[in-house]
């Protein structure tokens, strides 16, 4: 009864939108699971489980849409500076997502990651690669969670790679441009269009610096936990008003 309810709500909201005018990547920073929490005199890790629960229903709706991408800011390389339970229960909560077979079930989204995976467990690897090969034949959308992920350190990274090539004779410097570097990055798809950002906060914290050249923002001043389809609309049909130029006129 109630997934009937929200499925006519959701098919409603879906008539607003110019399908020939979709963003193809949309970048989430999932801000505010800590205030969201506090206000309810919950533990931080209550507002991520609520967090990670919104990442799951906004995945579908957004791929029902037809959103081709979708990076979501999942923990950066600067959170391991929070309190160890708090990272602990955000690597548990990652765990238990990847291992929820549940997981976007019934969809048509493959999940992938970004970021340095040699600071996770062996087991959080392993799953992660379990997740990638179980969902790589859905072709709808791909969700990208990006872990351990860091702007600078993914340029850094890039950069590191080109110089090796110079190292080995394989490379002229003077051939490097911005092709070349974003080949070496971690996002094999598309620069990021439109990024959302909840929770009254106005900055990119280190998610996609050299992917969002051109991005368009949208901020909200609602935490990530109560964050809704409806906002989701209203931030594509705000980013089907803009006028992209590119540097053009
Ligand atoms: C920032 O909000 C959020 C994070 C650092 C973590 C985001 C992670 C999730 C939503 C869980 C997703 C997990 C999976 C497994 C997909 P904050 O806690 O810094 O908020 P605050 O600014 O209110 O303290």
């Amino acid at each position: 009864m109630f997934s009937l309810f929200k499925k006519k709500q959701q098919a409603k909201l879906l008539t607003e939108i110019d399908k020939n005018n979709l963003p193809r990547h949309v970048g989430i920073i999932m801000d505010g699971n800590g205030r969201w929490a506090k206000r309810r005199g919950l533990p931080r890790s209550a507002g991520h489980s609520a967090g990670a629960a919104v990442l799951k229903n906004i995945t579908e709706f957004a791929s029902e849409m037809g959103i081709r991408y979708i990076t979501a800011y999942a923990f950066s390389t600067e959170n391991w500076k929070r309190p160890k339970a708090e990272v602990d229960a955000l690597m548990d909560l990652l765990l238990d997502y990847l291992k929820d077979k549940k997981l976007l079930e019934g969809n048509q989204v493959r999940l992938k990651f970004i970021g340095d995976r040699s600071a996770l467990t062996e087991e959080i690897r392993e799953q992660m690669a379990i997740a990638e090969e179980e969902s790589k034949d859905r072709d709808k959308t791909i969700l990208y969670l990006a872990i351990n992920y860091g702007g600078q350190q993914e340029v850094a990274k890039a950069v590191r790679s080109l110089c090796k090539e110079v190292k080995e004779g394989t490379l002229n410097p003077d051939d490097i441009n911005e092709t070349l570097i974003g080949d070496r990055l971690y996002t094999e798809i598309p620069d990021v269009d439109l990024i959302i950002r909840p929770s009254g906060e106005y900055r990119l914290s280190n998610f996609l610096l050299w992917q969002s050249a051109y991005s368009e923002f949208w901020f909200a001043d609602i935490c990530w936990p109560d964050f809704t389809e409806k906002h989701f609309t209203k931030a594509i049909l705000d980013y089907q008003n803009r006028n992209r130029r590119f540097g053009g006129v």
